[in-house]
């Protein structure tokens, strides 16, 4: 999938798309990077290779599902929808990070449209993320028609 003309000039050679086996490696750099803005009090310093062999083993589960985008040979942003483990909700969104020099685009916005899009095809009725602590990310889920929900302490939405 090619990236609509919304996207800002400068960024056409961009493309989305559904994750590959070989995209493990970047996915794991991006989350290594940018983890700590999403939640610091994580345990974002697990070594790159416990990272690649979470990111092989949920590869196999037809329920977990990364979206990427690419700029050329680079990937610059992705995010993943997996089942929730909690009762009141379908899916559970996770991993939405765009490479610090890529954001401010649209990007963000994008990548977390198509993990809806791609949960929504699956049949999933609403899904939930993690409240961050990052104001730029709960903004713009707000926008996109989260709202928290305090009693599960995550944001939701329902389709
Ligand atoms: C949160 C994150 C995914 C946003 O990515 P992005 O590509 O910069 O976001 P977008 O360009 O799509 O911007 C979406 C909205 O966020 C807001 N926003 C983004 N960057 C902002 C900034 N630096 N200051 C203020 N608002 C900002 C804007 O309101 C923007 O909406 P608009 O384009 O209609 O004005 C990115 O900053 C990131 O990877 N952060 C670190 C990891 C993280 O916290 N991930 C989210 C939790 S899983």
């Amino acid at each position: 999938m090619t990236i609509a003309a919304a996207i800002p000039r400068g960024l056409e050679k961009l493309v989305d798309r559904g994750w590959l086996r070989n995209d493990i490696r970047r996915i794991t750099e991006l989350i290594i990077r940018c983890g700590e803005e999403y939640n610091p009090s994580y345990n974002w310093r697990r070594s790159e290779a416990w990272y690649r062999k979470w990111l092989s083993e949920t590869f196999t589960d037809r329920w977990h599902y990364f979206h990427v985008v690419r700029s050329g040979r680079v990937l610059v942003a992705a995010a993943a929808v997996a089942r929730s483990k909690l009762e009141n909700y379908d899916g559970h969104i996770h991993s939405v990070f765009v490479d610090p020099e890529f954001r401010r685009r649209g990007l963000g916005r994008l990548i977390t449209e198509r993990v809806l899009q791609h949960a929504r095809a699956a049949g999933m009725r609403s899904v939930e993320m993690e409240i961050t602590i990052n104001p730029i990310a709960r903004e713009l889920y707000r926008d996109m028609g989260f709202v928290v929900v305090q009693a599960d302490d995550v944001m939701a939405l329902s389709f």
